[in-house]
């Protein structure tokens, strides 16, 4: 469980499937990856295989809560990925629209970034952008996230971002050595 200002990240549960969806069939949130709306079908799917690498890499992706909601407003996490033949993990997020605009996804994907650095002790974290998601690519860029590359997989042309703990250099009030993780 990672606690934040306004956020709790916890471990994703098949219970967060209904609650997902509400995200994921938001045709809002699915333009950013050039898709149709999830079905329920498509999102139990999805949680499955979250929960498939949790079990075999240790980390995945959080379902975040919103604290003074009680709400899950979103997901947040590590996934592993190869690009090119080489081992990366990637740092993603995606909010329900109702709650964006609100500084939540970089409050987030900070606390997650100090995790998989302090916690985890990963040294390099990558983030697979499109090109057209100027959001999200906001995002990286405010967790010291820069472009490392372009990249085209079948046909999208992406943004890979990255950083790595040497490379960082802390905005003011965002000190990396404290995470408020509990584990
Ligand atoms: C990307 C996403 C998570 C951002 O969530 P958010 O909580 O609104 O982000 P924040 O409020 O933390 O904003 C971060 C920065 O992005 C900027 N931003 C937000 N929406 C933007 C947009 N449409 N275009 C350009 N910048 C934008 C904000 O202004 C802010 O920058 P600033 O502080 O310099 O003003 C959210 O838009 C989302 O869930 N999108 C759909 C799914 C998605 O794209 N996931 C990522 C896939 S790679």
């Amino acid at each position: 469980m990672i606690e934040t200002a306004r956020l709790l990240l916890r471990p994703m549960l098949i219970e967060d499937t209904e609650a997902l969806l509400q995200i994921f069939a938001d045709p809002a949130v699915m333009a950013a990856f050039n898709a149709e709306p999830f079905t329920r079908r498509q999102m139990e799917g999805w949680v499955q295989k979250n929960l498939v690498h949790q079990e075999r890499y240790g980390y995945g992706l959080c379902s975040i809560v919103h604290k003074a909601e009680g709400e899950l407003i979103g997901n947040c996490g590590l996934t592993h990925m190869d690009i090119g033949g080489v081992p990366v993990v990637e740092l993603g997020y995606d909010f329900r629209s109702d709650y964006w605009h609100h500084g939540l996804a970089t409050e987030a994907a900070t606390a997650m970034r100090n995790y998989a650095f302090q916690v985890l002790r990963l040294s390099r974290l990558v983030s697979l952008i499109r090109r057209t998601n100027l959001a999200s690519q906001r995002v990286a860029e405010k967790i010291g996230m820069t472009r490392a590359e372009e990249i085209t997989d079948h046909g999208h042309n992406y943004w890979l971002y990255a950083c790595s703990l040497e490379g960082l250099i802390p905005p003011r009030g965002d000190s990396l050595p404290t995470p408020s993780s509990t584990g």
